[in-house]
């Protein structure tokens, strides 16, 4: 840690902000460089103006693109979160848990109680994410997912409970 960080002035170079519809082909196109079945700029638009939606950028600096997202869509006092991606050269330096941690908050002062997501099986680094954010495995999904090669993977579904306050768990 550098002696910013020792007395607690640390910044981040990452921020997490609302996204709108000058990002949703930016955001189609980190989607697509992290999965084998992209979105496009259309499918944000329509989770845009859903009002179940919540959907956070994150940024670096003074780009006015997002460099990596999460969408969440809830139900009640329960959320599910439906992606999560960082464009590939901001991947493996921590931001992804910024991002989430920010989500996670603003969830608990919506209101959510519980949140769930489904993993792919061998995903380490979004399983080791969820895993220090307090998210628990409940269930398994044999072949949810075809990979690009034919394959079929499990689906590892994770829970993780809210407090009142907005806070999770400490990791
Ligand atoms: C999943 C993703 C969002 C994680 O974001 P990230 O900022 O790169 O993740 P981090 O750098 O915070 O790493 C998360 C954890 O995984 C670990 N990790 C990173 N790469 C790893 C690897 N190849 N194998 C095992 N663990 C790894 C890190 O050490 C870290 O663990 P730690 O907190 O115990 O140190 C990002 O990799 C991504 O966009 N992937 C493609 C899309 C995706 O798979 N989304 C999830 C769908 S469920």
């Amino acid at each position: 840690m550098n002696w910013l960080g020792r007395l607690g002035l640390s910044r981040s170079p990452a921020r997490v902000a609302p996204v709108g519809f000058g990002h949703t082909a930016c955001l189609a196109a980190i989607h697509e460089s992290a999965f084998a079945r992209p979105w496009g700029a259309e499918d944000f638009e329509a989770f845009l103006i859903d009002p179940a939606v919540r959907l956070d950028g994150l940024f670096f600096g003074r780009d006015p693109d997002p460099s990596g997202f999460v969408l969440s869509r809830r139900v009640l006092d329960e959320a599910e979160i439906l992606s999560v991606a960082l464009h590939r050269t901001k991947r493996g330096r921590g931001h992804s848990r910024i991002l989430m941690t920010h989500h996670l908050q603003a969830l608990g002062y919506a209101g959510i109680r519980t949140v769930h997501l489904e993993v792919e099986e061998g995903n380490d680094p979004a399983l080791a994410l969820y895993g220090r954010l307090g998210f628990e495995p409940c269930g398994n999904r044999p072949g949810y997912y075809a990979r690009p090669d034919g394959s079929r993977a499990s689906a590892i579904s994770m829970t993780l409970a809210l407090s009142p306050s907005g806070r999770q768990p400490a990791s």
